[in-house]
């Protein structure tokens, strides 16, 4: 991204980013509510034009080619994408259809192939047994597995994950950040982008962070380097003291 700036309701929600995340690396979103980290991912997803600037997304210059040309490659899941699909759709269909890039199955026809893929992402991601249940039946720790599950139907190069660990008790966080640890250390594994909320929840396989707030990038770069006292208490408005504990974060107040 070069000079992006989004504007909606005649404010700039985020502006002057300049950002470039490549093959193999592992990249946090952190920042306030409301501070554009949403916003960011669905540019990054190639689910939004920038209202300024330029965007690239694997390589394809947002606005040459058609969206939908590239978003097979770009696995996202965020807390709106799910809300499109019907309660009542079986979760192994829920997976099977996004090799179709569709929500819902409709007449469509899956090769066998494609339902022993959604099954066994399922199981990878630790839901497999759920596989016949409805979509509404879940919990938000299933739901979002399934999610991952989803978005990882087409073996994407990049993907999105915007608060995944969000509503999840502390043990079923621990072992999906265990889960999205060992994906990130596959080296046939895509690129990720994670927002998060809460340090705790940023994955030890993590490489880099960008650091947002009013819209606005105020650090980027090695994970390390942008998590720094000074950093997080501008971005937060807030006193605070980053603690790391064996590759894992938590923030406390200074
Ligand atoms: N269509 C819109 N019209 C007006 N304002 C919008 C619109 N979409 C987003 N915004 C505003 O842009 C800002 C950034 O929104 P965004 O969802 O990207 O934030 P976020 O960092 O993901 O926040 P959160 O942590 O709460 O999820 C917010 O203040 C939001 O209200
Ligand atoms: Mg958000």
């Amino acid at each position: 991204m070069r000079g992006v700036g989004v504007i909606r309701a005649g404010r700039w929600i985020l502006d002057g980013i300049n950002w470039e995340v490549d093959a193999g690396e592992h990249w946090v979103v952190l920042g306030p509510n409301g501070a554009g980290k949403s916003t960011l991912m669905s540019i990054a997803g190639a689910r939004m034009f920038p209202s300024r600037g330029e965007a690239a997304v694997l390589g394809h210059e947002l606005g040459a080619v058609h969206l939908s040309e590239i978003t097979p490659a770009v696995g996202y899941v965020g807390a709106a994408e799910g809300e499109h699909i019907p309660d009542s759709e079986r979760v192994v269909d829920v997976v099977a259809t996004a090799v179709h890039g569709i929500r819902g199955r409709w007449r469509e026809t899956y090769d066998r192939v494609d339902m022993e893929r959604a099954v066994g992402l399922l199981t990878t991601w630790g839901v497999g047994g759920l596989a016949d249940r409805h979509l509404g039946s879940l919990s938000d720790g299933e739901w979002k597995r399934v999610m991952i599950a989803r978005a990882l139907m087409t073996d994407p190069e990049m993907l999105i994950l915007d608060e995944p660990a969000a509503g999840l008790d502390v043990a079923a966080r621990e072992h999906l950040v265990a889960d999205l640890e060992r994906m990130a250390r596959d080296e046939h594994g895509p690129c990720t982008i994670t927002v998060t909320h809460h340090f705790e929840e940023i994955p030890s396989t993590a490489s880099h962070a960008i650091l947002l707030s009013a819209g606005h990038t105020i650090a980027q770069g090695r994970l390390r380097d942008v998590i720094s006292d000074a950093s997080i208490s501008m971005a937060y408005g807030s006193a605070l003291h980053a603690v790391e504990y064996g590759g894992r974060w938590m923030v406390v107040r200074a």
